[in-house]
This record gives structure tokens, C-alpha cells and sequence, in this order.
């Protein structure tokens, strides 16, 4: 089976969040099961060392916002079909924000492009390629099922995965005609959103399947609370919307085969995990032995994850003897928040503001609790990384947060099951009795120590939700 996938990320190569992961993972864990994926993806400037040493695939003279080649590289397990358009992904900066942190003005035409150039490859533009399936990610990609139900062809079924509804890809119906899109489809039951374009729309209004990266964020979805205005889209099409877990790469994050940690550990070695607090403390220059936990956040500094909740709480975790570490970039407000509760808490506070990928690493490992306090989080990878590392997830009852964390009460530790704690109420009251039950229980090693040797235990890889895509792509085709 041949699945193309499109998507704006890619791990290890260019990433934001958790999109990245996934698409850098999924498709080595369904190679394992028979399907053989490509992935398009623009080539910014990270991947143009990559360019020289592929072949040109396909070229395109009428993409949105001019012309494109495709070039087929293979890299890291992945075979890659890179989207070579200098005028749109030539650019430093962030890959959707230019140096002031705004979206770059033609956004539009840069997924556009991409979308349009998938759409072409699933229609049979590379000789001898002929995908089953395609399969888009996010708003970026959003427009590829478009285009495919837009054609009066013969096309492969389409799937398009949502990895955060807040995101939808929004802009003015004055754009239209740029992005070759038929007018008589602006309206409401097709492109059109309160008089705007909204891309991801109309990936949920015309692909085959729609899928979302936990169970409980695909119930979620379809309410108001939840939908950011596409609920009821989405209700219409419930019948084709399903969760489907993320897993992590297990290879890329394994504790006792980590070349960012400082000394590997395993559920056997637990001792040796004590290392890397070491290490982390002393890079972050916090107290080394302070007898308390050490939390940790690795984030996206919004205001999605509920971090402005936890500011308020510093004071009292730092209180209850807590230590907190801090890696993350974002809304410039809760930088400069937690740049000076470290000022104020000097030794037991710190703040690297920044993105970190091997750092992330050794927070993983040297932490003793990650911190995940979402408001809503349609999944969320850094609780899986946190229980592979045996740093255990206190999480908001939300999305794939509460589909994948097993909460310290009462039942659990007696079933000898728990792997986090988990907490409903997201602001700094709740915060704040939350954290007094992991130093509760982590005052008691015994507990702690099984914890996450649960934790350790609880799978996480790609393998079962490998399994239920490959199920999806064969009930399609
Ligand atoms: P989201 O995609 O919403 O940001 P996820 O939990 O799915 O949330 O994925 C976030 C990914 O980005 C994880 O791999 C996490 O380790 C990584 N990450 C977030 N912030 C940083 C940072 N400042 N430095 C390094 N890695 C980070
Ligand atoms: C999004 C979500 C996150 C999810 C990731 C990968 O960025 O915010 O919860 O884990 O996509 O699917």
C-alpha cells in the first residue's frame, strides 16, 4: 500500500511542535506494517544540503505563487519529496512567522502551493507513482483534499488529520483566485466561514476521513467549548471523524540510549537518573539537592497550555519545596513571567527561553515531574516522553493528556497502576493541590519509585496506532 503524506513539518529536520514528531515518526512505524509513505514538505533552507543529493520528480509552472520542482531525497528513513520554490520557502525566521513574529503575508500562497504540488503527485504527476491514499496534515495541507475533490478525475481517497483545531488557515475570499479555487464553492457548506476562506474547512468538509490525534479531543471537537467554530462541521461529518492516538519515536527518545542525557538509565537503574538532575541543575544553575521534586515544562509558551496558571502557583510550589525548570518560547508575556520568577526564586526557579532539542532531552531525564497544564491539548507528546523517561506527567484532565495519563488516587495505586497525576480544574488554586499531592507522594519513595516504574512500563510507541491508520487506509482503498 502507498500512502503520500503532505505536511508543513518534519522531525528531525524542520519543527515547531508536535506535528513535526509525528510526521517524522508515523511513516517508519507503518513501513514495519507494509506501507510505504512519501512525504511532501517544502524545502526551506534547512533541508537545502538535502537538494544536491536528490533527483528531480516533477516540475510545476502554475502553483500558486509561481513555480516549483519537486525534488525525491531519501533521509533519516524518510523518502522525502521536497517542494523547491525559493520565491515562498527561501526565508530565514520561524517557518510560518517572519522576524517580528507575524505570519508571513503569503502564507496563502506558500501551503497553497504545497497543497496544489501534493495534489498533483497523488494525481499521478511522478512517473510510475500512484499513491492509494493521501494523507494531509493540518490547515497547511489542508487544501490538497481540496484540490483532489476539485478535479474531475480519478483520485486516491484522502484523510486529513487535525493536530490542533486552533489553527484553521483563515484569510480573506479576496484570495481566492490566487489559490485557484472554484467561486461556487465559497459558501457555507463548502470553503466558506463567516465570509472568510478557512482552509482547514474545507479539508473537513471534502476529504474521506477526518481524523484527530487522541480519542477523548475527537469528542471534544464536536462542542462548542472545544470546536473554535467548526463543531458543527464537524458533527455533520462524525460519521467519518475518529481519535486516533499519538505514539513517540522510541528509538529518538529512550532513556538508556540518549546522547543528550549524562548518564543513561533504565526502570532498573532508576539511581542513575539522579545524574542528570545533577547535570540539569547545574547547567540551569539550580540548587542541586533541595530534597523536594523538580518540576519541569518544555513548552510552547502559550496560552493554550495553562502556563499563565502556573505562574501564579510558583509561589507555592516553591513554597512546598518544589524546584521548577522552565524550557520554552512563546507569548512574550510569560517569558518575561518566568524570566523573573527566576529572578525572584533564584536557585530554585530557572528559565531557559528558548527551543532546545537536545536540552529537552536532559529536562526529560532530569526532572522528576513534567508539568502539562493544558487548557485543551489534542494530544500532547511531552507526557509520553515524560513516562519513557520516568518523569511523572501532571496533566490536565484534557484531550490525549487524559487518554494517556493514569492519575495517582486512591484505586490506581492500589491496582499498582498509576503513572501521573491528573487534575481538572486549570488555574493557580488548582495547581497549586495538585502539586501538594506529588510532593505528597514523592516524599514517599517507595510509591514514587513504582510510579514510574508504571510509567516506564506504559507503552508509547507508534505500534498499536500505526496498526489503526494502516486499518483506516485499508477500509478506504
Ligand atoms: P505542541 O505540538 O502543541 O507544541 P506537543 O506536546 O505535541 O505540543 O509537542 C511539542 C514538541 O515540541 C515536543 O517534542 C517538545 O519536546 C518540543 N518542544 C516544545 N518546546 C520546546 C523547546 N523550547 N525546546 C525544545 N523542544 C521543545
Ligand atoms: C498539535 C497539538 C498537540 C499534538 C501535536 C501532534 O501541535 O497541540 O497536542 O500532540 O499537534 O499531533
Amino acid at each position: 500500500m502507498q500512502v503520500l503524506m503532505v505536511a508543513s513539518e518534519c522531525a528531525p529536520f524542520v519543527k515547531t511542535g508536535g506535528l513535526a514528531d509525528v510526521v517524522g515518526a508515523l511513516p517508519a512505524a507503518l513501513a514495519s506494517l507494509g506501507v510505504d509513505t512519501q512525504v511532501v514538505l517544502p524545502a526551506y533552507p534547512a533541508l537545502f544540503p538535502l537538494l544536491p543529493t536528490g533527483t528531480e520528480v516533477a516540475r510545476f509552472d502554475d502553483l500558486p505563487g509561481g513555480t516549483g520542482r519537486i525534488v525525491k531525497v531519501a533521509a533519516h528513513g524518510l523518502t522525502l519529496l521536497l517542494l523547491d520554490a525559493p520565491q515562498l520557502f527561501d526565508r530565514p525566521c520561524g517557518l510560518y512567522v517572519d522576524e517580528t513574529g507575524k505570519d508571513w503575508p503569503d502564507n496563502h500562497l506558500r501551503f497553497g502551493a504545497l497543497s496544489m504540488a501534493a495534489a498533483r503527485i497523488a494525481m499521478g504527476q511522478i512517473d510510475g507513482y500512484h499513491p492509494d491514499v493521501l494523507h494531509a496534515h493540518d490547515w497547511q495541507a489542508a487544501l490538497t483534499p481540496v484540490y483532489l475533490k476539485m478535479s474531475n478525475q480519478q483520485t486516491p481517497r484522502s484523510i486529513i488529520t487535525i493536530h490542533n483545531i486552533a489553527f484553521q488557515g483563515r484569510f480573506g475570499p479576496q484570495v481566492l483566485g490566487q489559490l485557484h479555487l472554484k467561486t461556487d464553492w465559497f459558501h457555507p457548506e463548502g470553503l466558506e466561514f463567516h465570509g472568510d476562506l478557512n482552509l482547514l474547512k474545507g479539508a473537513l468538509m471534502f476529504s474521506d476521513r477526518i481524523t484527530t490525534v487522541s480519542p477523548t479531543y475527537a469528542r471534544e471537537i464536536l462542542t462548542p467549548e472545544f470546536g473554535m467554530g467548526l463543531d458543527g462541521v464537524l458533527r455533520s461529518r462524525s460519521d467519518v471523524l475518529s481519535g486516533l492516538l499519538n505514539g513517540i519515536d522510541t528509538d529518538a527518545w529512550n532513556p538508556s540510549d540518549d546522547p543528550a542525557l549524562a548518564e543513561p538509565y533504565d526502570a532498573k537503574s532508576l539511581k542513575r537518573k539522579t545524574a542528570n538532575r545533577t547535570a540539569l541543575c547545574a547547567r540551569l544553575g539550580l540548587e542541586p539537592e533541595r530534597g523536594g521534586p523538580l518540576f519541569c515544562v518544555v513548552s510552547r509558551l502559550t496560552s493554550q497550555k495553562g502556563l499563565d496558571a502556573l505562574l501564579d502557583a510558583v509561589p507555592h510550589l516553591v513554597a512546598k519545596g518544589g524546584q521548577l525548570a522552565i524550557l520554552g518560547s512563546g507569548q512574550p508575556e510569560l517569558e518575561q513571567g518566568f524570566m523573573d520568577a527566576a529572578e525572584a526564586y533564584p536557585g530554585q526557579v530557572a528559565a531557559f527561553i528558548g527551543y532546545d532539542e537536545p536540552l529537552s532531552h536532559l529536562f526529560q531525564a532530569g526532572s522528576d515531574v513534567i508539568l502539562i497544564p493544558s487548557r485543551f491539548e489534542p494530544c500532547g507528546l511531552t507526557q509520553l516522553y515524560g513516562l519513557r523517561y520516568g518523569t511523572l506527567p501532571v496533566v490536565a484532565r484534557t484531550g490525549g493528556l487524559a487518554d494517556t495519563v493514569i492519575d495517582a488516587n486512591v484505586a490506581a495505586i492500589a491496582a499498582k497502576v498509576a503513572t501521573g497525576f491528573v487534575f481538572g480544574d486549570v488555574s493557580a488554586l488548582g495547581l497549586s493541590e495538585v502539586i501538594d499531592r506529588v510532593i505528597e507522594a514523592h516524599s514517599d519513595p517507595k510509591l514514587w519509585q513504582s510510579m514510574q516504574r508504571n510509567a516506564m512500563r506504559h507503552p508509547v510507541s507508534w505500534e498499536s496506532s500505526a496498526k489503526a491508520y494502516r486499518d483506516l487506509y485499508s477500509e478506504l482503498i
